[in-house]
């Protein structure tokens, strides 16, 4: 399974990208906004700390338009990849980049049927915001098991990012249903990391060590 870090704070994507377990990055306007750096110089600089796709959002509403921001953000970093939220103009703007060898993350899908359309219009990835789901009390996993099933019946080469992550319960359950990327906010990476048996157990072997005659 592969790890984006759900961001565009650059010192959680550097603090992260150390562990040596970063394959890339998502980033939105809302994630972008709460940054002070000029845009295009924050996403130049992601792009070199972390050498996978660095997911970057159109604002764009028109097929056109869309079309227009995706080549000047895909100008940035050779590793931008183009995120379109998923919609008729949306689709209209995602084949046609598609077909001219852009990488496109169609966003904000809430429906399998939403996922089936992002795949047959040539996404390389597709965003599926469980949390969001969850918090309307819904099954936000039940999509992911959606989603896969129908890509793994057509052999889609579409990939499954798991987003709007709450907990590390929610990168186990996508991981066990084989979805192919997690992209995760960093206190929840963080959360992955620890355990406190883990803690307690290493004070312990610590403690025990300082009676070894060594
Ligand atoms: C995905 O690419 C989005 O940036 C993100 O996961 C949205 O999550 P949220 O629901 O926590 O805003």
């Amino acid at each position: 399974m592969k790890f984006f870090l759900d961001t565009a704070n650059l010192e959680e994507i550097r603090t992260v990208a150390a562990w040596g377990i970063l394959d890339g990055v998502t980033t939105n306007p809302s994630l972008v906004s709460k940054e002070s750096r000029p845009f295009k110089d924050l996403i130049a600089e992601i792009s070199r700390i972390v050498p996978g796709p660095i997911s970057v959002e159109c604002v764009s509403t028109e097929a056109g338009a869309i079309i227009g921001e995706a080549r000047e953000l895909a100008r940035i970093a050779a590793n931008v990849v183009i995120k379109i939220p998923v919609g008729i103009e949306g689709l209209k703007a995602t084949q046609s980049l598609a077909r001219d060898g852009v990488k496109v993350n169609m966003t904000l899908v809430f429906s399998a049927g939403q996922a089936l359309l992002a795949a047959k219009a040539g996404a390389a990835f597709v965003s599926s915001f469980i949390g969001r789901l969850d918090d309307l009390s819904q099954d936000g996993m039940e999509l992911i098991e959606e989603i896969a099933a129908i890509y793994g019946n057509y052999d889609y080469a579409t990939e499954i990012i798991v987003a709007s992550i709450r907990h590390p319960r929610h990168v186990i359950e996508a991981a066990l249903i084989g979805a192919h990327i997690a992209t995760i906010p960093f206190a929840v990476m963080e959360k992955l990391v620890q355990h406190p048996l883990t803690d307690i157990g290493i004070a312990k072997f610590l403690k025990d060590w300082g009676k070894v005659k060594t």
